[in-house]
């Protein structure tokens, strides 16, 4: 991106701009893929910027000081409250004046890393002084989750689309800007092997899993009012369901792309699932003492349409749990058995793992030698072995992206609103407690009998 760039990030005291849009940024500048930048964070509270960027840096693993410095020198705050007017006025000249100090061309992106009931008044304020008037581009980012059911995903969406068109807006999931998920397509639809298996004749279940060994951390005001099926199941996991789903877009590239994921989603429908709580999460700063919020959800989904027909998806999703991993498996149904006595072998697999350990397993069947039986074998593919270690690049991804102008890894607003009108439809629940560091509530194993299901790994 050589003709420069200002990033004004909104909610720039929040933890996402510690952890990863300051790390990110710096990535970016450290690999060369900024030419002249300015960072400008606002927030309401009245601090310095070297406090921010003195907590991001622990976020950061063997820091290039030459590129940290660069970082440092170009980023600066401004106190804004949000609901302010005249706060807004003051940051656009601001801007402005680092822009002209600077000699940056104009170009502006926008980062909304705050709750999405501000979302709105935010992209109104923006607009109404000017701010994303520019000579150069101007392109809004917002962090997700993005609204808190349909109704408020499709107020949000109205108000904004006033402000920018479609293409100025790239609504995030952090999840698109991994390297393992990027791969799902075409991992599809570059195998000549697996296309033509990839439907409910061969395939007899799909699991989709992403489970977590951390607790709620110091997010307990907003987990509390979201939980685990609205946190990720509504965004990280429906975007990862569709992906693998999804029918063949007509290329492998942006729109076509998000048409097909759009269309899938319009075809979900949950069939059943089993919510639970963490044990003491109730005792999380910042959470109600009565919460009835899930930090735990395992779902049966139905697609309806002829290539999935009677093939359930499961999802499973938990904060706390025994460990840390997210990964898809496709069962395969098993061949017709041929073998003279026995025919004990398993069906075969394909597993993605998106992380830890970035790879594709497939597991097929074959002799033991000496004998006339069959084990499962895996062949693996180990991403790190082949590419080198996966640094955490979702963001840098993100990042560059929306400076390229491509959307291809953002969620549209027909995506949005089709896995919003999923979520809407689930009633209250029974949360069950579960133990910390387990694989959930005890009553998971009602429902994997009741669905016939065993959870791969
Ligand atoms: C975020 C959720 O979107 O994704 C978090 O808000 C969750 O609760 C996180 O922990 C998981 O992301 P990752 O990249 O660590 O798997």
């Amino acid at each position: 991106m050589k003709d420069g760039v200002t990033f004004v990030i909104l909610g720039a005291t929040g933890d996402l701009t510690k952890r990863k849009l300051i790390p990110a940024i710096y990535h970016l500048v450290k690999n060369g893929k900024i030419g002249k930048f300015a960072i400008v964070g606002a927030a309401r509270s009245n601090i310095q910027i070297k406090k921010i960027l003195s907590e991001s840096e622990k976020f950061i693993k063997n820091l290039d000081k030459k590129a940290w410095k660069k970082v440092i020198y170009f980023s600066y705050y401004h106190r804004v409250d949000f609901y302010q007017q005249e706060d807004y006025r003051q940051l656009k000249k601001f801007v402005e004046e680092i822009e002209k100090k600077h000699k940056l061309s104009g170009n502006r992106l926008f980062y909304l890393a705050t709750m999405p009931q501000h979302f709105e008044i935010m992209t109104f304020n923006l607009a109404k002084i000017g701010l994303v008037k520019t000579k150069g581009w101007a392109r809004c980012a917002y962090e997700k989750p993005f609204g808190e059911d349909l109704k408020s995903a499709k107020k949000i969406n109205k108000s904004i689309l006033k402000i920018f068109n479609e293409s100025q807006i790239y609504r995030i999931d952090h999840y698109l800007g991994k390297e393992l998920v990027g791969n799902i397509s075409l991992v599809r639809f570059t195998n000549r092997i697996l296309e033509p298996l990839w439907k409910n004749k061969h395939i007899e279940s799909v699991q989709i899993i992403l489970d977590e060994d951390m607790g709620v951390g110091n997010r307990g005001p907003y987990y509390d009012k979201y939980g685990a099926i609205k946190d990720v199941v509504q965004n990280h996991m429906m975007q990862l369901l569709a992906l693998t789903a999804m029918e063949a877009p007509k290329k492998l590239v942006g729109e076509y792309i998000r048409n097909e994921k759009a269309k899938l989603l319009s075809k979900v429908k949950i069939k059943d699932l089993i919510l639970g709580q963490y044990e003491d999460y109730k005792k999380e700063k910042g959470v109600s003492k009565k919460s009835k919020t899930e930090t735990f959800a395992a779902l049966k989904l139905e697609i309806n349409n002829q290539r999935w027909k009677g093939v359930p998806f499961f999802l499973k999703t938990g904060k706390n749990l025994d460990k840390k991993q997210t990964l898809i498996i496709i069962k395969f149904k098993k061949v017709d058995c041929l073998l003279a006595k026995t025919c004990e072998f398993d069906s075969n697999y394909i597993i993605i793992r998106i992380q830890p350990d970035e790879g594709i397993s497939f597991e097929i069947n074959q002799k033991i030698p000496e004998k006339n039986e069959v084990i499962p074998i895996k062949v693996d593919f180990c991403h790190s072995c082949l590419f080198g270690p996966n640094t955490p690049r979702g963001y840098e991804n993100l990042l560059e992206d929306i400076m390229k102008g491509d959307q291809s890894i953002f969620v549209r607003k027909d995506e949005i609103e089709n896995s919003w009108r999923i979520i809407d439809e689930i009633k209250k629940r029974k949360v069950y407690s579960y133990k910390k560091g387990s694989k959930g509530p005890e009553q998971l194993n009602i429902f994997n009998k009741k669905h016939n299901i065993i959870w791969k790994q």
